[in-house]
């Protein structure tokens, strides 16, 4: 047998929405370590132990082979650290693969590096679009997207968006979604969670909430807006609410964390495994994040999402998403009717069934050879 040409390839973590993701993909590289060499670079974008190292935890991940250490700044501050620091790790590792997932400033700076010095890249969860370009994450989607050799696409909205944009379709892979195969193979260990108990809560007997978006808490009026919605949920049930790192530091600075109603249970950051116990068994969901419209679909768990518009449209055509913008008001009446048990049935959307990491890999080392 001739010597074994072991390929390297990086996959770049920063922000908490990124290890789940990448946790899967790691785990089927394992079972080919005699020809794939993989290796986890995180940027430091997210640094908190909740919002970072208990991930690593909950996601049985390594060590990250690589730490960036950028942390918080500006946009151009952090996108262009994070890409000074990338660079010397491609220079030095020469990978033949460097692996990108979602769409944070971690995502883009890390394509943008690797292409320039002619390394190929591959983009997990491509052609997702809000069409909305006052969202970061829709300008880092749609670079990324231009530039990343093979783009793996978790739902059909993609496929027609990629087509749409021109792209050639020897790019494009349907694969299904990565997240919820991390969901699908940690769900049975949120059994043990200890979540509900501390938090002294029932199970299906409360709302989850989740807001992090610069539309909705970096201004002041839409953050009361906001609160005034929580209060009016929480007149029907207790709410936890895990604040996240920005909310918390403008709501603090605006001084509005206060007006929020004692029936509003606030926490830190909460990980992987107790998170998805509180959603698995939560009455309803109130949220802005993407990944966790795919997730409450997924559970089948009843999700009204505080925004305009959705880059994941599969979870409100099929799944259990109700997409209600930023009419507070109509979000306020739905709650109240899908407390009173007014739901709408939703189904899991095709290819979401805990493989598409085997076939991301599967299709990386054909493509590779
Ligand atoms: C980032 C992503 C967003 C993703 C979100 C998930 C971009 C453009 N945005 O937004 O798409 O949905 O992560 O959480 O990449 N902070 C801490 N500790 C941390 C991280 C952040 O205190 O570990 C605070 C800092 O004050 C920071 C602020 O949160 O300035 C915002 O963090 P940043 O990484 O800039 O963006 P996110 O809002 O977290």
């Amino acid at each position: 047998m001739g010597p074994v040409d072991l390929k390297k390839i990086i996959s770049v973590v920063g922000a908490r929405p990124n290890f789940m993701k990448v946790a899967p993909i790691h785990d089927v590289f394992r079972k080919h370590n005699d020809i794939i060499h993989h290796m986890i670079c995180h940027t430091g974008q997210h640094y908190d132990d909740q919002m970072s190292k208990v991930f690593f935890e909950d996601l049985e991940l390594p060590q990250p082979d690589f730490y960036l250490g950028v942390g918080s700044a500006s946009h151009a501050v952090q996108t262009s650290s994070i890409m000074i620091e990338f660079e010397k790790v491609i220079i030095q590792q020469k990978p033949d693969l460097v692996i990108v997932v979602g769409d944070v400033n971690s995502t883009i700076a890390c394509t943008l590096t690797a292409q320039k010095l002619g390394v190929k890249t591959c983009h997990v969860e491509a052609g997702l679009r809000s069409f909305d370009r006052s969202m970061p994450e829709e300008i880092n989607r749609i670079l990324t997207d231009s530039i990343a050799d093979l783009l793996f696409v978790t739902e059909k909205s993609g496929l027609n968006n990629l087509q749409n944009e021109g792209v050639k379709s020897e790019r494009v892979h349907f694969v299904g979604n990565v997240m919820i195969d991390s969901l699908n193979k940690y769900l049975m260990k949120c059994y043990a969670s200890q979540i509900h108990s501390r938090l002294k809560i029932s199970k299906k007997d409360y709302v989850l909430v989740t807001l992090h978006r610069p539309s909705n808490v970096d201004d002041k009026d839409q953050a009361i807006k906001l609160i005034n919605l929580l209060n009016k949920v929480s007149e029907h049930k207790k709410i936890v609410f895990p604040i996240h790192p920005r909310t918390k530091k403008n709501w603090t600075e605006f001084k509005i964390i206060g007006l929020l109603s004692g029936n509003v249970i606030i926490t830190e950051p909460i990980g992987y495994i107790d998170f998805i116990a509180l959603l698995r068994d939560t009455a309803l969901v109130l949220t802005d994040s993407g990944g966790i419209q795919e997730e409450s679909t997924f559970l089948g768990i009843q999700c009204i999402t505080l925004r305009n518009s959705t880059e994941r449209p599969v979870t409100v055509d099929i799944g259990t998403n109700h997409l209600l913008g930023n009419d507070l008001h109509k979000a306020a009446l739905k709650a109240q009717e899908i407390l009173n048990g007014n739901i709408k049935n939703g189904s899991i959307p095709e290819l979401w069934d805990g493989k598409a990491a085997d076939r991301i890999v599967k299709i990386i080392i054909n493509y590779l050879r």
